[in-house]
């Protein structure tokens, strides 16, 4: 089947085509169309995300990034059909009320599209930032309208969870998995018993690993996002005998992280050091990196030995970062329990839509009941597992 995907959870917007298959028990995909727009740019002046820009910039970029996406998998350019019938255009009206930048452009462009050969569009409907996800919702909903394609809501969290196995081929994973996802806005470790069915086993008290490397940066003066930045600084850090971070909750018994102390243990550092020297700041970025990169990866061994499983799957902005790659691969090669580790392409660490086109099919495979159109509703808060 063939899913058009929107995410528009944060600050990047994203759509893209898959075609899936292979059911519950063997999901492959194949990734027709790829698109992210980043706002990235925009958002660094105010060092972090904007709620109600990132919402203005998506109904920007959505309608542009829908056409380019439709011609990069059809022969023939987009061509225009007959114009709406009266009481389709009102009902397309007031789903886009509160979108303005989004309805001009919808109007002016896509209402003489006909309908694509796509069987359903997946929509992030949480968690993340809500005025930023309903404009995702809203141009689902209109385009579902419009070309009478059923929406499905998709959980964000499950795409990052999807995205290891996205554009690779059949992979085999003995059930139960630990999942691993480490983001900007979560930090979870989940028991995935099968595709659908997930149990919660630890997550943060305080800040995501994300946030914890956007914070760390700022201390350091680097601009936002701070986790490729850090990244690209650790890669020269040395250790230094002066600069030494505690592992949070490392021997906690449980599966739970705390990164605001390791954040707060920078500052004091910082603090204590006075002016930083070049060198010093890239060994701060180098062990920060190292006591995450172990806490994480420590937490995820216990957790896959404790329930024994031997497939870990790691998804998340986070899993971008090259030292903590490399910690999970090294650490799942030195074990002694056979263990296949899962980590996304580069492409599909960050935000993308392709990864929610992964969690809309799982879902649809289980014949989730579908809302009706203009009942969608954005959860900033969903939880894995709706
Ligand atoms: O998954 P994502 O794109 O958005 C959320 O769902 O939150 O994750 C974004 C987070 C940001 O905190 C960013 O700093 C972090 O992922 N990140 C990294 C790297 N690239 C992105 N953290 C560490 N190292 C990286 N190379
Ligand atoms: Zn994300």
């Amino acid at each position: 089947m063939k899913i058009l995907a929107i995410e528009t959870s944060c600050d990047e917007t994203a759509i893209s085509i898959v075609e899936a298959k292979g059911g519950l028990t063997k999901p492959v995909f194949s990734v027709l169309t790829q698109l992210v727009s980043s706002q990235i740019e925009l958002h660094r002046e105010f060092g972090g995300v904007v709620p109600m820009l990132a919402k203005r910039e998506h109904g920007k970029n959505l309608v542009p990034l829908l056409i380019e996406a439709l011609n990069s998998t059809s022969k023939n350019p987009v061509k225009l059909a007959d114009g709406l019938a009266t009481g389709q255009a009102r009902k397309l009206e007031k789903i886009l009320e509160r979108e303005p930048e989004l309805r001009t452009a919808f109007f002016d462009q896509i209402v003489d599209i006909p309908a694509p050969k796509i069987d359903a569009i997946a929509v992030t409907s949480g968690p993340g930032l809500e005025p930023a996800l309903w404009v995702g919702i809203n141009f689902a909903q209109a385009l579902s309208l419009l070309w009478d394609i059923p929406v499905v809501p998709t959980n964000h969290l499950e795409g990052h969870l999807i995205a290891p196995l996205l554009n690779k081929k059949v992979i085999k994973i003995s059930f139960p998995a630990v999942g691993v996802i480490i983001s900007g806005g979560h930090t979870e470790l989940v028991l995935v018993k099968k595709w659908r069915d997930y149990q919660a086993i630890g997550h943060t008290r305080d800040d995501a690993v994300g946030e914890a490397f956007d914070k760390v940066a700022r201390l350091l003066d680097l601009p936002y996002p701070g986790g490729p930045e850090i990244s690209k600084l650790a890669e020269i850090g040395k250790k230094r005998d002066e600069i030494k971070l505690p592992r949070p909750m490392l021997h906690s018994g449980d599966f739970d992280f705390s990164f605001s102390g390791l954040k707060t243990a920078v500052l004091y550092l910082i603090k204590k050091l006075g002016d930083l020297s070049s060198e010093q700041k890239a060994s701060i970025a180098k062990e920060f990196e190292d006591a995450a990169a172990e806490v994480v990866v420590a937490k995820t061994m216990s957790a896959a030995k404790k329930y024994g499983t031997k497939s870990i799957i790691v998804g998340g902005g986070v899993i971008a970062n090259r030292a903590i790659r490399e910690a999970f691969t090294k650490t799942v090669t030195n074990t002694d329990q056979k263990i296949l580790l899962i980590l996304p392409d580069q492409n599909l660490t960050g935000d993308n839509a392709t990864m929610i086109a992964g969690a809309g099919y799982l879902k649809l495979t289980v014949k989730a009941k579908l809302p009706t159109i203009g009942k969608i509703k954005a959860d900033g808060n969903l939880k894995l597992g709706n």
